[in-house]
């Protein structure tokens, strides 16, 4: 479910007017709904409910400080994976001891201010990289709390550039060296303390069962460790998916209740009761770090189109938004369903949609059949609140598109777009 749906005839996000709002300030624009972030928020943690547990928000799908803070004032841990993530949790009002710090190339400025800010959790995901947090924390004169990533070798079945959880990937410890690393680490490395054990299969994941798996079969190892060594938590990690296709009917009760069963995409509570049973017998507080959960249905990308170019192969709609804005097309051939903000009367037509930018991987869709809109009006790529803006970068020398946080009939701009004067500071 999401906040997005056409009213009198325009999309709207909850109650604002996306029409007015692209007029008034200008495409790209980034639209994020309040109500959809903290609705499934809520949901996940509802989902868990039968079980000591904690959502950390995996900050680095959409780091917008409004954004943060909305899941602050909800009471949410975040899942962080460098200082500037730290930071930001911080400026927006985040409790810094429910923070996690995930990553394998932790650097010791970035050791140290986490150590500073006595985060809950350093998520190691090597050998050498414990070894360098004790002497870190050492050379503090702290002890460094720490879990270590495991590898459970689970195929999540996901795209290869995000699937994290097999032998072949750079993240976490194999499964079967785990015991024993935590066995040298509490005889050796007096600076650690090791509180938790952590696992994060991939992301994108749209069937239980990768997850079932990965829980299944690392339960009795962190079972274990707890006999062994007193942790106290145990991180299975995010990667819960979403709609990307039929999204924007996927925000409607109506549409979910079309589904049958094997149709019905994963919903959150249903990850919830496939995952509760298998852990509240083992008396570990249960730690979740959604990302694209929380944020990707809750945002959307708002672009003009600027020319119509009919080629000898193809239709060309060119819009101001490209790739350094929304990357994930031209990186994991994503999809992001199209929509006109004006709501279409019927026709379709075989297009492709391509930014501006001077590269042939610039394109939101290709040979897809889309309701027919024309120069000057305004589409919405949808499913576009994670892994959006945070991925955005200034290639061909274009200004980052502001941010808008809408909050019923309230649209506050949380980020103002970058002027050029903003593209050349720190440059000389
Ligand atoms: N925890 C860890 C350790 C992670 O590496 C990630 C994501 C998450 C949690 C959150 O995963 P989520 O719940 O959002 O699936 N840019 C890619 C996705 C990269 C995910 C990286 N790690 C995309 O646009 O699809």
């Amino acid at each position: 479910m999401h906040g997005f749906a056409y009213k009198n005839g325009t999309l709207h996000c909850e109650d604002t007017d996306l029409q007015a709002l692209a007029q008034e300030h200008g495409t790209p624009l980034y639209v994020y709904s309040s109500g959809t972030l903290l609705d499934h928020y809520k949901r996940l943690d509802q989902a868990l409910d039968g079980v000591d547990h904690e959502v950390a928000y995996a900050v680095k799908a959409n780091s917008n400080l409004s954004v943060l803070r909305l899941l602050a004032e909800e009471g949410a841990g975040f899942d962080i994976v460098s200082a500037g993530e730290l930071f930001r949790v911080i400026k927006a009002g985040g409790d810094p001891k429910k923070c996690t710090f995930a990553g394998v190339g932790k650097t010791r400025e970035e050791i140290e201010y986490a150590l500073k800010h006595e985060i809950y959790s350093f998520n190691v995901e090597s050998e050498a990289e414990l070894r360098y947090l004790n002497e870190v924390a050492a050379d503090l004169g702290v002890i460094a709390p720490a879990a270590v990533r495991v590898n459970p070798n689970v195929d999540a079945k996901t795209h290869k550039y995000i699937s994290t959880g097999k032998s072949e990937n750079k993240f976490g410890v194999d499964f079967e060296a785990i015991s024993d690393l935590y066995a040298r680490a509490a005889s050796e490395l007096k600076n650690i303390h090791l509180r938790g054990l952590q696992m994060h299969i991939g992301s994108q994941l749209t069937s239980i069962d990768p997850f079932i798996e990965a829980v299944d079969k690392v339960a009795p190892l962190a079972s274990q460790l707890k006999a062994d060594h007193g942790i106290e938590f145990w991180s299975i990690g995010g990667g819960i998916g979403i709609v990307y296709e039929d999204s924007l009917q996927a925000g409607s009760e109506a549409w979910w209740s079309s589904k049958s069963d094997e149709e019905r995409p994963l919903t959150l509570a249903q990850y919830g009761e496939a995952v509760v049973p298998r852990l509240k017998d083992l008396g570990l507080k249960i730690l979740l770090e959604p990302g694209r959960a929380i944020a990707g249905n809750a945002g959307v990308l708002l672009t003009k189109c600027l020319y119509e170019k009919k080629g000898s192969a193809k239709t060309f709609k060119i819009v101001d938004a490209g790739m350094g804005d929304l990357i994930r097309p031209a990186l994991y051939e994503g999809h992001h369903d199209i929509v006109p903000i004006k709501e279409p009367a019927g026709e379709v037509r075989k297009v492709d949609v391509v930014g501006p930018i001077c590269e042939s991987g610039d394109f939101f869709c290709q040979d897809r059949e889309l309701p027919d809109f024309q120069p000057g009006d305004f589409i919405a790529l949808m499913s576009a609140g994670a892994y959006g803006f945070v991925m955005a970068s200034n290639y061909n020398s274009r200004p980052f598109p502001a941010e808008i946080l809408v909050d019923g009939g309230t649209a506050t701009v949380v980020r103002k777009r970058q002027t050029l004067d903003d593209l050349i500071a720190g440059e000389s």
